[in-house]
């Protein structure tokens, strides 16, 4: 957060507050907690977790439990100034802690609530990667913008998002929250979310501080296992994986969360160099930092520190701001401080931190929701249900169709796997708000949608394929139409998978579907790219429909249907195999490419390629790229190419534009996206698509963060994914 947010009074106003301050509010001010549970049931809480997580109860029940227990809300320790920020969603109680925090307390600071507002509050939207699919800043921000509505008005001032993480190991289940595998898309993205969020002004009253997350490199965890170790080249953090994080401190983003996974041997919540030296100093950033949960404490458990009282003081001379619900802070720093093991200094630059981003949210001055606005959106408004629904449609991707689709009018659709008619699923992981009454299952879709459709389940993502089932539907069926994939709780956080396949005997269902002769559509549910090799080859027609939040079921029915032609495009690669994980298309040039010959950079029992590359993406029409050309003018690289629609319906490619520097002093990608154009077209239709690069895009870090622009060749390629492009070579001077 820049000072672009507070003026100087305000400034001084912070500075003023904090002098009056004893060490124990200070050390308040940095500690989050979320309510914590005290009874209501008769087993330890970690015991009830052990239960839910190996199915002794269901989710249900366990929900059930958790209504009737009571909470502690620590309201004495808020009325002492021990407690700066709660992690939580309850409007009222938090009104409630809010007055006890400014009427009761010595000074009056409020409270900061935060919670994890991801992929929407009460309108729920497409998961992260499937948003990222739709190449559209447009609905990055207003899927952001409609969530800090509904969850300001709810009284949360803070989310946890943008979540920031490139992702380029499908195994990793966080993949599904993040915007994909590529630096500039992500960018753009983060840029965006923090414009949707934050709005113009933090103090509007309807808008939310965000959080980075997770800062950094959290998605390079070895070998996709969630929470696992990182090791990388300081250039490539910088290449790679800061760039979407400085964008968004660019655009001002409030605050960031430490990730919890070492980089190069210190973990994140610790590592000096990245929180205070890349962070603050570097990259400028005015907000605060907030750890993970728990995660002062799990650095006992990286074997970093001795115990919860070494991990407070390394946390916090490491530039750690807030301790969100380890009790590391709140039990140790104050004596650290008279001690003189922790500088007061360090504790007066976390505190001014914070204070700010209230300030700038105008807590000070409106510390409360009004409870007319708890309900506001319990009915959801039309227009975020119809940005729910375009911003699904824009987010499906079409892999493959031997025209097979869109459905022809009238055709009688056997609609077959148990995720077809699972409203609860396809919100995907990440979703606390919203209301199963509001979500559109995929049967429900095409039911709304008049089609002719009669559904079985025939499979379970988890339980057998029944057979008879499938038979019961087919018989009159002029198509089958399968919906597979996985579940909500097989992506997302501590949801890393080492298969990659179909899961279940969902294969086995596909099958039978292609053996009764009739023609067969797959439409993927899933929070992550999926090994379908077999579906690939065999199944005729391929939707990635991802979970697409509460209006998934009306937006499949409307590109199956034929009334929305898909545009959206892969923002992950797509592995043929696990073992070819991570798989990303902008992995450094090798000195033996990937080739027939044995001795090149490939498997002996993989293809050389992904199954689907960034950036693919089909749509019914076909478009067709010629006569590339690209020119230097003066700062500008220029490149222009043909684009015609030949096919025979309307519609929308978006023109990617990828460099590849041929000549530089460190190994650089094979392919960078640098630029992209959404072309709407008719059939027929051909135009001229410019796109305009500053040459000082062309340039890259080394592993001192110097920014260097070298002269040299650059191959520049234009195309319609980021395999099948056309080339041109040019020499840039700088
Ligand atoms: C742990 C997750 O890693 C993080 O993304 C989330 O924001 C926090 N828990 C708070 O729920």
């Amino acid at each position: 957060m820049s000072n672009q947010w507070l003026s100087e009074m305000q400034e001084q106003k912070i500075e003023e507050l904090l002098s009056k301050m004893t060490l124990d509010e200070k050390v308040g001010q940095m500690n989050q907690l979320s309510p914590s549970i005290v009874g209501g049931f008769d087993l330890p809480f970690p015991e009830l977790i052990e239960m839910v997580t190996e199915g002794r109860i269901s989710h249900e029940e366990f929900s059930k439990i958790m209504q009737n227990a009571e909470m502690d809300y620590q309201e004495d320790n808020i009325r002492a100034g021990r407690i700066g920020s709660f992690l939580m969603n309850n409007p009222k109680k938090s009104n409630e802690l809010q007055r006890i925090a400014v009427e009761e307390s010595r000074l009056g600071i409020p409270l900061i609530f935060g919670y994890d507002v991801i992929h929407g509050c009460r309108t729920v939207f497409p998961i992260p990667l499937a948003e990222a699919c739709s190449w559209d800043e447009g609905i990055f921000e207003e899927t952001a913008r409609i969530a800090a509505r509904e969850a300001r008005s709810r009284n949360i001032h803070w989310t946890f998002a943008p979540m920031l993480d490139l992702s380029r190991d499908a195994r990793w289940g966080r993949i599904a929250e993040s915007p994909g595998e590529d630096p500039y898309l992500a960018s753009l993205y983060s840029r965006a979310k923090v414009r949707g969020f934050q709005g113009k002004k933090l103090d509007a009253g309807d808008n939310l501080a965000v959080c980075l997350k997770h800062y950094v490199a959290y998605g390079a965890a070895e070998s996709g296992q969630d929470y696992n170790t990182v090791s990388m080249a300081k250039s490539l953090l910088y290449n790679a994986y800061l760039p979407p994080f400085k964008a968004a401190v660019e655009e001002g983003a409030a605050t960031v969360m430490a990730a919890f996974n070492d980089f190069n041997g210190v973990p994140c919540t610790v590592n000096e160099y990245l929180l205070r030296e890349v962070l603050k100093e570097k990259c400028g950033f005015q907000g605060f930092v907030v750890s993970d949960a728990n995660a002062i404490d799990d650095c006992i458990r990286h074997g970093i520190v001795a115990d919860l009282e070494d991990a407070s003081k390394k946390s916090c001379i490491a530039g750690m701001d807030m301790d969100m619900n380890s009790h590391a802070y709140s039990g140790y720093l104050k004596q650290q401080v008279e001690a003189g093991e922790v500088p007061e200094a360090l504790l007066d630059d976390a505190v001014r931190r914070i204070l700010r981003v209230k300030m700038a949210l105008g807590l000070f001055k409106n510390p409360y929701s009004p409870e007319e606005k708890h309900t506001l959106y319990d009915v959801l408004p039309k227009e975020h249900v119809a940005t729910a629904l375009e911003t699904a449609k824009r987010s499906i991707v079409l892999l493959k169709n031997e025209n097979i689709l869109p459905l022809k009018k009238g055709q009688k659709i056997a609609l077959v796997g148990e995720l077809a008619d699972m409203s609860s699923e396809i919100v995907g992981s990440w979703s606390m708000g919203f209301n199963v009454e509001d979500c559109v299952s995929i049967h429900q879709g095409l039911l709304n949608a008049g089609a002719d459709v009669s559904y079985a389940k025939a499979c379970g993502v988890t339980s057998p394929f029944q057979p008879e089932e499938l038979q019961s539907v087919v018989k009159d069926a002029d198509i089958i139409v399968a919906v597979v994939g996985e579940t909500i709780s097989m992506s997302g956080e501590a949801s890393s998978r080492a298969d990659l396949s179909l899961p279940g005997e969902q294969e086995k269902l596909l099958e039978a579907a292609l053996a009764t002769g009739k023609p067969v559509v797959a439409v993927l549910m899933n929070g992550r790219p999926l090994t379908i090799p077999w579906v690939d080859q065999s199944v005729p027609a391929i939707v990635e429909a991802w979970q697409l939040g509460i209006q998934m079921g009306n937006a499949v029915a409307e590109v199956l249907l034929g009334s929305y032609n898909p545009s959206g495009k892969l923002c992950c690669t797509f592995p043929a195999m696990a073992g070819q994980c991570p798989r990303y298309y902008n992995h450094p040039s090798t000195g033996r490419p990937g080739a027939k010959s044995k001795f090149s950079s490939r498997y002996l029992d993989a293809p050389l390629e992904p199954l689907y590359p960034f950036g693919y993406g089909l749509s019914y029409t076909t478009y067709q790229y010629d006569n590339l050309t690209a020119e230097q003018a003066k700062d500008m690289i220029i490149a222009k190419v043909e684009v015609a629609n030949t096919g025979d319906c309307p519609g929308e490619e978006t023109v990617q534009l990828y460099v590849q520097d041929i000549t530089a002093s460190l190994v650089r990608p094979v392919k960078e996206l640098k630029a992209f154009q959404k072309v709407s077209l008719q059939p027929g239709e051909k135009r001229i698509v410019e796109m305009k690069l500053p040459k000082s895009s062309l340039g890259f870090y080394d592993d001192d963060m110097n920014y260097l622009l070298e002269n040299g060749e650059f191959n520049v390629y234009v195309g319609t994914n980021s395999k099948d492009c056309l080339m041109e070579k040019i020499t840039v001077i700088f």
